[in-house]
């Protein structure tokens, strides 16, 4: 059995990422400061995502926790 994640909002959260800084992804949508994490994952099965910035641009980070190419949406929320 696994859990389902928790919908942090039904769209992605657009960040100006920099590149070579690294990022935590909130996987359980559980975190206060989302899209990333807070720890607050730590009573469910899931762990954050690790997300090193390619280069300096526009990123959109899935906000729904069902994209299949997580950490980035790839418009699953729009089937929720
Ligand atoms: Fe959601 Fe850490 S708070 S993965
Ligand atoms: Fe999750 Fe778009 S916000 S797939």
């Amino acid at each position: 059995m696994s859990e389902t994640p928790t919908i942090a909002q039904k769209a992605p959260y657009k960040v100006d990422v920099v590149e070579g800084k690294t990022y935590f992804w909130c996987a359980c949508g559980k975190s206060a400061n989302q899209p990333f994490c807070d720890g607050a994952h730590n009573d469910t099965e899931f762990q954050p995502v690790k997300y090193t910035a390619p280069a300096d641009k526009t990123v959109f980070f899935c906000g729904c926790k069902a994209s299949q190419t997580s950490p980035l949406c790839d418009g699953s929320h729009n089937a929720l």
